[in-house]
């Protein structure tokens, strides 16, 4: 018998927004206003009552040079954004299928 548990979460999509802040003054997401996109789609998805959708922020994702950056799962489809509208663009095309 194995030791394995799986869980029941089972989310239709899973966004992670990196929010990473460095206090280097090395570029990072969380210094190019990814905190107000990653509640914006908090805000957004809760709104629109977005079902077996989650929403999270990260640490760092490893994409710096392209940040801010958010990624969609189970696609694995990365994003670079400037802003919040074009974080919210991203999210209605992939996650919600509407434009
Ligand atoms: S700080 Fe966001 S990917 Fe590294």
């Amino acid at each position: 018998m194995s030791d394995e548990r799986r869980l029941a979460a089972g989310y239709a999509k899973h966004v992670f927004f990196c929010t990473n802040q460095r206090a280097d003054g090395r570029r990072s997401c969380g210094g190019c206003g990814a905190g107000e996109a990653f509640e914006h789609a908090r805000r957004q998805l809760a709104g629109l009552r977005a079902q077996g959708v989650r929403v999270d922020a990260s640490g760092c994702l490893g994409q710096c040079e392209h940040g801010p950056v958010l990624v969609i799962y189970p696609e694995s489809r990365w994003f670079g954004y400037r802003d919040v509208a074009e974080a919210e663009t991203i999210l209605r095309r992939h996650v919600l299928d509407v434009d």
